[in-house]
């Protein structure tokens, strides 16, 4: 199966809606609301439209991943520039296949490119691991709730990317995060 990875286009608004709706359905941590927040992160200052990007496989979209724009704000309010990654989802009838491993591995090279060091997230222990997540405890960056050490993750994406970053995670308002 070819899987091409690329750009999301506004044609593909609706079907990148549906794909992250039937996603995250029987996800247990979800509010089932992701897609929502991605229509939110579009229209926001947080949102690089290189970083919103499909899967396709026959030329239908199967997956989707985003990363915006965040700050990683410390105790002197001084602020580094980070993304976080929300959502990565792909369609249930084509998990296991390495689509979603695809979409983050893109993402982190685009990010690269457009010269982004590091991307925050919060989610499964098992799975980001494997892509160079490490926890952002070990950082000394916090994200601004309470949640599981161990599902809050971060990545340098260039060397020493955050050797003198630490403090809290500060999610643009669409999150709806306080
Ligand atoms: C998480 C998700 C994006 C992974 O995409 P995918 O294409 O199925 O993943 P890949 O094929 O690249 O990787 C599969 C591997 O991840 C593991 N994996 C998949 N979902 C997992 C989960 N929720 N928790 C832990 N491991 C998971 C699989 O066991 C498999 O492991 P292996 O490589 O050791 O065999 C996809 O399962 C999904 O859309 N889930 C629902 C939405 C969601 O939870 N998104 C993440 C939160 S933002």
């Amino acid at each position: 199966m070819e899987i091409n990875i690329r750009k999301e286009v506004q044609e593909d608004f609706k079907k990148v809606s549906e794909l992250i709706r039937t996603a995250f359905e029987s996800e247990e941590h979800s509010d089932h609301e992701e897609h929502f927040l991605v229509e939110r992160l579009r229209n926001s200052d947080a949102f690089i439209p290189e970083l919103s990007m499909v899967a396709e496989a026959d030329h239908q979209i199967v997956g989707y991943i985003l990363l915006t724009k965040i700050i990683i704000e410390d105790e002197n309010q001084k602020n580094y520039t980070s993304l976080a990654l929300a959502p990565v989802a792909v369609s249930p009838e084509f998990q296991g296949k390495g689509i979603g491993g695809k979409l983050i591995k893109e993402a982190h090279q685009k990010a690269k490119e457009l010269g982004f060091g590091s991307v925050v997230l919060l989610g499964h222990e098992n799975y980001y691991p494997k892509f160079g997540y490490k926890l952002t405890k070990e950082f000394g960056i916090r994200l601004p709730f309470e949640v599981p050490e161990a599902n809050c993750m971060v990545i340098e994406l260039t060397e020493n990317a955050l050797q003198n970053v630490n403090g809290v995670v500060r999610y643009p308002k669409e999150f709806g995060i306080e």
